[in-house]
């Protein structure tokens, strides 16, 4: 970094915005497999956040690996920088006031952890997307699993990349045993329990 640059601090505070809003600002880091139910878990857990009137965003893998991460494979060494510009924005959306929701394998459970230690004050909320391969495989929403089967598609997680199960997430959800509903009310729970709003 150049040692001439120098941050600004803001009057309008995190604190003052959290205020404004009547909501704590936080990242719920959605993890899991590729078809595990991340980004319609995600999705629907704003859908409801934003109905009580919270500020929220969802970060997804698929469209952020669009535009800004757009220069990223799926190299373990690309998917760490992919985690650690997530990382950092959503460390801008809690500056923001934001309740920040990201869907990314996020593979690694050294990557989870750098995430979490990067976000103050234990605003961080790790949710494992838990699917049994075999049944994401089944669902193959965009035909990856079967190419990746085929070696077209290189560095699968889960078929040639590995998936490391989480060992501190805050929640589990089984997507393949309980409901989208029951899964989003589990969420908003513990929301509430940490005293998110
Ligand atoms: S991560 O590993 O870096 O966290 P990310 O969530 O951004 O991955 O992107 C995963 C999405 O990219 C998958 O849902 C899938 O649609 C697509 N994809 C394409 N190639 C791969 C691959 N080799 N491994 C995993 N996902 C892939």
């Amino acid at each position: 970094m150049d040692t001439n640059i120098v941050w600004h601090h803001a009057t309008v505070t995190r604190e003052r915005r959290n205020q404004q809003n009547n909501h704590k600002s936080m990242v719920l880091w959605f993890t899991g497999l590729s078809g595990s139910g991340k980004s319609t878990l995600a999705h629907a857990v704003e859908e409801q956040l934003h109905r009580i009137g919270c500020r929220t965003f969802v970060l997804d893998g698929d469209n952020v690996r669009h535009g800004l991460n757009g220069d990223l494979g799926f190299s373990s060494e690309d998917r760490k920088e992919n985690l650690r510009r997530v990382g950092e924005m959503s460390k801008l959306f809690i500056e923001s006031g934001t309740i920040i929701l990201t869907a990314f394998i996020s593979p690694f459970r050294k990557e989870r952890r750098q995430v979490r230690s990067m976000m103050p004050h234990g605003d961080f909320i790790e949710i494992y997307v838990n699917c049994p391969i075999e049944v994401c495989e089944k669902r193959d929403v965009k035909g990856l699993y079967r190419r990746a089967r085929t070696g077209e598609v290189k560095e699968f997680t889960g078929i040639s990349s590995p998936y490391e199960i989480p060992q501190s997430a805050d929640l589990t959800v089984n997507t393949d045993l309980q409901t989208l509903e029951e899964s989003v009310e589990n969420i908003i729970d513990l929301l509430k329990e940490k005293g998110v709003f």
